[in-house]
């Protein structure tokens, strides 16, 4: 029993009042009864609603705001209603997910026949498991054909936003990884009955499900307990490649399926890169591939090597720790070039800025000396007052940190290397947010190297072109593994210089 059931139990033995909560959501209510005494941001996770909550509920990151009619907006994890109330919840949130194949990524052949006599109808999923999105490609296993892709924003977001905040969760409750782990499964199998209604199929036509993401992504996944991953000396649980039965999983499919996580190399670098790096096409030597997300994660391969390393970049680039920040959603300003110039997700009124726009905003704010170069802002600057979309010195640095991390973590692999940056040949930037985001404006606020200007090019959803790709053809194993084997995982935290860097690199 969870300890807010045994909590519910005692309430009850009390016989304390009961409250009603009529939610609205979607043009659709539910009443919802309780008894008063806890947040209504645990109210609404109980009953399966799914509230974003970077900060994991802390009262910090002010993301978890809904409207209580007659009362006003308020944060759903520091209310606790004590009386019958009418709680107005935000719409669902459809992520801009990047899905397209590229002329930088491998399509291979289908040839993996190895679980088609499992159904006549056989169908395989290659499953990118992000930390704030999911995408799911369905491929016929026979023709090689994808059927479907589809996406949701990840609802462990209810949790936390990035990977430290999640094994936090699972650390500080009694059944928090199996919560994780139940949320993430309900998600996906959700998916999977769509496509079976959609298709006309049944779970038995499911032979294989493959899985990317980071470490601490296929842990939960896996139920494995995710914490030693957060602390030193930073074990993961696993980094091999995982091989499952479907019967024994809790996902609908045929219960002689496979399922597979990918490999990782380390608890901070995961399987989204080594599929990502095992599906990039290139006749260059010497590059670097980054993908930034709620974590920066980059690669160096110089011919035969791969130098690998993990920034604490946070989910700034994902709106998280930015005061009006938020996903790439709708109503998100995804592009900026002025205060009468800038566009938002879905055309519709802005009522808050994600990781793209946030740097183009950077970019003005430095351009324009609103902002000097040790990060010093003049004023807030307002985009939007109605909306209370202003950017205030706590977000900038927040920006500062974010952006050094990424750009002292490219300084130190290139040394490690041996090399300096006039010997990479080309920076291939992977994920939605490498490829929405503003080169040039990356480059101004000292994200990216100037020295590389030019040699910058966006490949698209490498994690989950890669996993697809392992889905589809026997040889692709043989590159994962390669990749493996070639990388070597520098910890920053272990370098002399880092610190220096890091500091040096927060000007702008
Ligand atoms: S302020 Fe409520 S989840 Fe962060």
């Amino acid at each position: 029993m969870t300890a807010w059931k045994v909590e519910k139990k005692f309430r009850n033995s009390l016989n304390l009042k009961m409250l009603q909560l009529k939610i609205n959501k979607n043009n659709e209510t539910r009443v919802i009864e309780t008894k008063p005494g806890f947040s209504l941001l645990d109210i609404l996770q109980q009953n399966g609603y799914s509230i974003y909550a970077p900060c994991g509920g802390k009262g910090t990151c002010g993301k978890c705001r809904v409207k209580i009619k007659g009362e006003g907006t308020v944060l759903a994890c520091t209310y606790q209603p004590d009386h019958d109330i009418e709680v107005i919840l935000p719409g669902k949130e459809e992520a801009r997910i990047l899905t397209a194949q590229t002329d930088f990524l491998e399509d291979l052949p289908a040839d993996n026949d190895k679980n088609n006599h499992l159904s006549p109808n056989p169908y395989g999923v290659a499953i990118d498991l992000g930390t704030t999105t999911v995408v799911l490609y369905f491929l016929n296993m026979v023709s090689g054909k994808i059927e479907k892709i589809s996406s949701f924003l990840n609802p462990q977001n209810s949790y936390g936003a990035d990977v430290i905040s999640r094994i936090s969760y699972c650390q500080q409750n009694p059944n928090g990884l199996i919560k994780l782990q139940q949320v993430i499964s309900k998600a996906i199998n959700r998916e999977l009955n769509l496509f079976f209604s959609e298709k006309k199929c049944n779970p038995d036509d499911i032979v294989h499900l493959a899985f990317s993401g980071n470490t601490t992504m296929l842990h939960i996944l896996l139920g494995v307990d995710p914490v030693p991953i957060a602390l030193a000396p930073f074990k993961p649980g696993f980094t091999v490649m995982q091989t499952l039965a479907g019967n024994s999983t809790v996902f609908n499919i045929n219960p002689k399926a496979e399922v597979t996580t990918l490999p990782c190399i380390s608890a901070y670098c995961g399987a989204d890169i080594v599929a990502g790096l095992a599906a990039l096409k290139t006749t260059h030597k010497t590059f670097l591939f980054i993908d930034i997300g709620t974590n920066g994660e980059i690669a160096l391969v110089d011919k035969n090597k791969i130098y690998a390393c993990s920034t604490a970049a946070g989910p700034t680039f994902e709106g998280a720790t930015i005061s009006c920040g938020k996903s790439a959603t709708s109503g998100a300003i995804s592009a900026f070039s002025d205060l009468n110039n800038y566009h938002v997700i879905d055309n519709t009124k802005p009522d808050g800025i994600c990781g793209s726009g946030i740097i183009d905003v950077m970019a003005y704010l430095v351009r324009n000396n609103i902002v000097g170069q040790d990060g010093l802002l003049q004023a807030p600057f307002i985009i939007n007052e109605e909306n209370n979309m202003i950017i205030t010195q706590d977000d900038i640095r927040e920006i500062q940190l974010a952006k050094s991390a990424i750009y002292s973590g490219i300084k130190i692999l290139v040394s490690e290397a041996g090399l300096t940056l006039s010997d990479i040949d080309a920076l291939f930037l992977a994920g939605g947010f490498g490829n929405f985001i503003n080169v040039q404006s990356a480059i101004s606020i000292g994200l990216l190297p100037a020295e590389l200007n030019n040699k910058i090019f966006p490949i698209g959803n490498s994690a989950g072109i890669g996993t697809l790709q392992f889905l589809k053809s026997k040889s692709f194993e043989k590159k994962i593994n390669k990749v493996v084997e070639k990388t070597v995982y520098i910890e920053l935290s272990h370098i002399d210089d880092f610190n220096f860097e890091f500091a040096l690199n927060m000007n702008f």
